[in-house]
């Protein structure tokens, strides 16, 4: 949804690249549940479409394509700023309770978020923020 209303093509780049990841991080996650014996519920994550909601929500009230990006950037770096903050408390306690294989994926995961968000800030700061300042 985000990706459709990227302009920049390194926006864009950078949101298709992080939704094949994200692929990846859904099956990492279905490995480490399938591992611990728990089967994958159906857990609903609220946070997350509020997120977009809220970002969609930015997106009406801006009605500017200059800063059209620069608003699905904070959304999408709120995003994977929660995501960092849910996949660092896990692998931490992954690491407390000794289990060095989804420790292995959740780092991997962890460190995936990290870059997409420093990513999102050059992006930000090399282009997408000076053309909706001209
Ligand atoms: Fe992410």
């Amino acid at each position: 949804m985000m990706l459709q209303k990227a302009r920049h093509p390194e926006l864009r780049q950078a949101l298709e690249q992080h939704r094949t990841e994200t692929e990846q991080q859904i099956q990492r996650l279905e490995q480490i549940i399938q591992r611990s014996g728990g089967a994958t519920m159906q857990v609903e994550d609220e946070i997350m479409p509020a997120i977009l909601r809220e970002n969609q929500k930015m997106q009406a009230m801006i009605g500017s394509d200059e800063l059209s990006d620069v608003s699905l950037i904070a959304g999408a770096q709120i995003g994977e700023h929660y995501e960092i903050a849910a996949y660092g408390t896990a692998a931490a306690h992954a690491k407390l309770l000794g289990r060095q294989e989804d420790l292995q994926l959740l780092l991997q995961t962890l460190e995936e978020e990290k870059r997409t968000d420093e990513l999102l800030t050059r992006i930000a700061e090399r282009s997408v923020n000076q053309q909706a300042q001209a």
